[in-house]
């Protein structure tokens, strides 16, 4: 089998250790593929095996800016080269745009909130000015780990503070005006999604914050003793319904693995605003909850490797 190995594309190393420990549970080694830089032969065949994609949108913010711009050429030139890709290029150009995944969710009949995507500060003042009473969401559209997310009460403070150009943009020059989902006990659930079916759910006790990073590393203690995030995995948190739904835009999309976040209005309706190809899990709530998904994660990947790529390697007459 070590003739096909797994190869895990990422850009931080902090972020692999639960993957690292679930691989060497099966004896199994893995090929880390960082690509916080490097370059690619394009006339030369990639090397064997299965490849995992874990490239982040929130890259930029450890100083890999271009990270995913390349992660997408690496992809392109694995799979022309037949290289089964498990979040191959479906999930990366969803990965870092966020206009896109609402408009494929909302496609697959998940609901979403309502939410205008604006190059330029003039644009979100316009679309601003046009915006129902109540609270908004002004956020990147090229996301990650909270960062950027302003919350206003109304929109016509949005219209001042672009005039003002004093609003946080995105990294891609787009910014996204949403509907704020009020939610009854400020909680929001993150589903987990393995080999495209739910895994489990997590209640995610936001404590105000929009920085909910489910890692490990992402929980400094200050964060923690002050109250920060608590994820709790919960049961029957996602109607069959809507479960459904979600299955069938991850398998249109070509997404094998997912963490899908949503909040419920007051009435209960659930609306998807994010949804992260590369995925963390809490250790905390599965260490209550006595489950790994990360082992799951790496359990489908060598089973993904050994039903693709079982049969013996091409064979002879190959020039
Ligand atoms: N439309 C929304 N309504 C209510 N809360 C939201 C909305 N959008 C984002 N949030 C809050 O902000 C957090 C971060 O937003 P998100 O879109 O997930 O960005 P990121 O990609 O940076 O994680 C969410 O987990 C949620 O708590
Ligand atoms: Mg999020």
């Amino acid at each position: 089998m070590t003739d096909q190995p797994i190869h895990v594309i990422h850009e931080n190393p902090e972020w692999l250790p639960p993957f690292e420990r679930a691989f060497a549970v099966r004896g199994e080694a893995f090929v880390d593929l960082d690509l916080s830089d490097g370059a690619i032969d394009l006339a030369a065949e990639p090397p064997a095996g299965l490849f995992y994609n874990r490239m982040s949108a929130s890259a930029h913010s450890r100083g890999h800016r271009y990270s995913p711009e390349y992660a997408s050429a690496v992809i392109a030139w694995l799979e022309a080269h037949g290289r089964p890709v498990i979040n191959g290029s479906g999930a990366i150009s969803l990965e870092v745009n966020k206009a896109a995944q609402l408009a494929k969710l909302k496609r697959a009949g998940v609901p979403v909130p309502r939410t205008v995507a604006a190059l330029g500060d003039a644009r979100v003042a316009e679309a601003a000015k046009l915006w129902d009473e109540g609270p908004v969401i002004v956020k990147p559209n090229r996301g990650g780990k909270g960062l950027g997310i302003q919350l206003f009460e109304d929109a016509r403070e949005v219209v001042e503070r672009a005039a003002a150009g004093t609003l946080q943009g995105s990294i891609d020059g787009i910014t996204l005006l949403q509907d704020y989902i009020a939610t009854a006990d400020g909680s929001v659930t993150r589903a987990e999604f393995i080999g495209g079916k739910l895994f489990y759910a997590v209640r995610i006790d936001t404590g105000g914050t929009f920085e909910l990073c489910p890692a490990d590393v992402c929980a400094p203690e200050e964060a923690e003793a002050t109250g920060g995030p608590v994820f709790t995995v919960v049961e029957n948190a996602v109607e069959p319904a809507f479960q459904a739904s979600i299955e069938r835009f991850l398998a249109d999309g070509g997404i094998d693995i997912a963490g899908v976040e949503f909040a419920r209005d007051a009435q209960g309706r659930p609306f998807v605003y994010d949804v992260n190809t590369n995925t963390n899990y809490n250790p905390d709530a599965e260490a209550a909850a006595g489950v790994s998904a990360p082992q799951a994660l790496v359990d489908y990947l060598i089973r993904e490797r050994n039903r693709r790529l079982a049969a013996p390697k091409v064979a002879a007459g190959r020039g």
